[in-house]
């Protein structure tokens, strides 16, 4: 029997219409589920909608609908947003789905009668726009600590669970399974943040309003909206249905292996839901992943702000495979990044259109001139040969490793040293010589090859793609054997077949001209270009502007780790055996190192001598080209340009800088 993974999305709340920041999840859950269908997985993907709570019930209200019928025509648009995007779920569930409100009914009526929920009067804060509950002193400015608006003081009678009861078991749990919350510095912020200042019980019922799951015992009473979205997880798959096949579907699937979250919601996923699961007598989840935040100029997308991305219209310009590509590319998951128009241009002229489709479309022009369209079978090997080879091994094992650890911009980094090497393999090799010179044996491995290269790299962009792979197969004629996951290495594929010419399959933007649109559409019309100018005066190109990534938030314990202290740089020369690399003697007061840093394009040995640098003192030794480098300089740079830190000169050498 094939091994079982269960992978879910949140269930997105359907007050508007979704954007670019929700599809980063879902797509992102998608690539896992393909890669572990493809991996031989039995795999169940759940997706769905939040339904329930005071903030529909506005809507539909100023809309003047019933809530179903507010919400029916918003979740068949995200229906359709996710089949655009080729979502694979195998489940859609909706929270006003009866499935699923009688299982948060008798979950709650479980619960209250083991005496993990009971009736009190809740005082406090509520945020309507992020369903949350906060104490006074969480507030910020009086605002809500979460999106930073208006909140209301509530008092009403209400239940509460009993959360401070399983505190240590759920710390017991943290430490056994250090891969539960992931990113590592999101379990941090979980205990700091949430679970050292005392947990508080939390409160899980509201009067106030009606648009929810009832409790059947006390009807006034509506379910808390997130103690009702979390249930889904396991509503979904048959926790305790009627029918025998769903319950055999609960059994199968759950523990869930990962829950991908925004960092935003990891609370409500990595502390309430497990004791949740733990007051059910349930196991825990083997995973929250919770990623960063796909950010706009200006922070966060806001329909206020008038810069919220639709996906579709990046979907309906671009490709869905392209748009796919560009946001688990783009930023490493787990951490924040900027969406920029030069970013995403760049990324879909230089990696698709120059990279992949490049190889793709040469090679199909080559094997069409040069061999009547047939790829022929290959000769005996030489060592360029043998080194394609071994590269797409160690590419492959990379993709894996990268993708079992949810890295995916590392994966598709990986691959596309494969898609770069494969075309410098071209260059290197140089067919329209051999054909030239009629060197037909010669002609023929190669053009196997650059073949080769294609399969194994379209077969390992699958989780990312689901275009262009099919499109690939189906020109070059590989059959299903030939297109296993397990089949991605070079030398496993057919000979033989005969490959038409098409067009190419990423078209190359015209960069100008895609920067002005893609600016139009992600910022309010007026200030675009003005901000544009302002941002970019010299009309730098759109080479030099990337999107940009924010690292995680570290505590000032991790920050005073690095020693950082100034240095004089007393001499420096050229590294001899490396152009990149100049080799500096730095004065740091009580002892002096040399440091080897790769500035040489920036400053002339000469013109360092006498600077006061900053030095990170604490880093490993390490021995660049030979020469041993006992720390590293800092610099600024941004694009093209790069400045060392410097510090004034009456500073003395070895001031701690902090
Ligand atoms: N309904 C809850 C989830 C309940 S799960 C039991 C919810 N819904 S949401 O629609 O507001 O958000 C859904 C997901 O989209 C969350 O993971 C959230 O973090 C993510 N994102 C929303 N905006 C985002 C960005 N700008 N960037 C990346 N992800 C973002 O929360």
């Amino acid at each position: 029997m094939k091994p079982t993974f269960y992978v879910t999305t949140p269930i997105y709340y359907p007050n508007d219409k979704l954007h670019i920041g929700h599809a980063y999840t879902t797509v992102a859950a998608d690539a896992i589920a393909r890669y572990k269908r493809l991996r031989g997985y039995d795999v169940f993907f759940l997706t769905g909608t939040d339904e329930h709570g005071l903030k529909i019930q506005q809507r539909a209200e100023q809309a003047g609908l019933p809530p179903k019928a507010f919400l029916d025509p918003i979740i068949a648009w995200i229906q359709d947003l996710w089949q655009k995007l080729d979502i694979s779920y195998d489940d859609f569930i909706r929270t006003t789905e009866d499935r699923h409100e009688r299982v948060v009914e008798q979950i709650f009526e479980r619960l209250l009668q083991q005496g993990d929920i009971y009736l009190s009067e809740y005082q406090g804060w509520y945020c309507t726009p992020c369903e949350s509950y906060w104490a006074e002193r969480e507030l910020v400015d009086g605002k809500c600590p979460q999106c930073g608006r208006e909140v209301q003081f509530v008092r009403e009678e209400s239940y509460f669970f009993r959360m401070s009861k399983y505190v240590d078991r759920l710390l017991q749990y943290y430490e056994e399974n250090p891969g539960f919350i992931e990113p590592v510095s999101r379990k941090t912020e979980m205990i700091r943040n949430f679970i050292e200042p005392g947990l508080q019980d939390l409160c899980v019922s509201r009067t106030s309003f009606d648009w929810g799951v009832h409790v059947p015992s006390n009807p006034k009473h509506v379910v808390y909206v997130w103690l009702d979205a979390l249930v889904n997880y396991i509503s979904a798959i048959g926790y305790l249905s009627d029918d025998p096949a769903q319950r055999a579907k609960f059994d199968r699937y759950w523990p869930a292996d990962v829950h991908v979250v925004g960092k935003d919601i990891v609370r409500f996923h990595a502390v309430y839901w497990p004791i949740i699961l733990m007051a059910l007598g349930l196991p825990l989840p083997k995973k929250v992943f919770g990623h960063g935040f796909f950010l706009v100029k200006g922070g966060k997308m806001s329909k206020s702000k008038g810069n919220v991305i639709d996906p579709l219209t990046l979907v309906n310009r671009y490709g869905r495979d392209a748009f796919r590509y560009f946001l688990l590319r783009e930023i490493p998951f787990g951490q924040d990044g900027t969406f920029t128009p030069e970013g995403m241009v760049e990324r879909l002229n230089y990696d698709l259109a120059n990279d992949f489709g490049n190889l793709v479309h040469r090679t199909a022009a080559m094997l069409n001139r040069f061999n009547d369209g047939v790829v022929p079978a290959p000769g005996a090997l030489t060592d360029v040969d043998s080194a394609l080879h071994q590269l797409a091994a160690e590419v492959k094992a990379k993709v894996d490793a990268s993708m079992d650890e949810l890295q995916f911009s590392v994966a598709l980094a990986e691959l596309w040293n494969l898609v770069r090497a494969a075309n410098k393999y071209i260059d290197d090799c140089q067919p329209w010589k051999l054909n030239k010179d009629g060197d037909r044996d010669r002609l023929a491995t190669v053009l196997y090859h650059m073949v080769e290269a294609i399969r194994v790299s379209t077969i390992l962009v699958q989780p990312f793609m689901t275009e262009a792979p099919q499109v690939i197969r189906e020109q070059f004629g590989f059959g299903e054997d030939a297109f296993t996951w397990d089949s991605a290495l070079m030398g496993l594929g057919p000979s033989g077949q005969r490959v038409p010419e098409r067009e190419p399959l990423f078209p190359r933007l015209d960069v100008e001209k895609e920067i002005e649109i893609l600016t139009e559409m992600t910022t309010s019309a007026g200030e675009a270009r003005a901000d544009q100018k302002a941002e970019n005066p010299a009309g730098a190109s759109a080479k030099e502007a990337t999107t940009v990534v924010h690292k995680d938030e570290i505590g000032i314990d991790v920050f005073d780790q690095v020693e950082l202290r100034v240095g004089q740089v007393m001499a420096c020369e050229k590294h001899p055996n490396a152009d990149k690399l100049l080799v500096l003697q730095v004065d740091l007061g009580s002892e002096q190192r040399q440091i080897v840093s790769g500035i040489a394009k920036y400053y002339q040995p000469d013109e360092l001598v006498g600077k006061k640098v900053v030095v990170v003192a604490n880093l490993k030794p390490v021995k660049l080209r030979g020469q041993a480098s006992l720390g590293m300089i800092l610099c600024a740079s941004e694009g093209d340009t790069l400045s060392i830190v410097t510090v004034p000169d009456s500073m003395p050498n070895g001031a701690i800088v902090k």
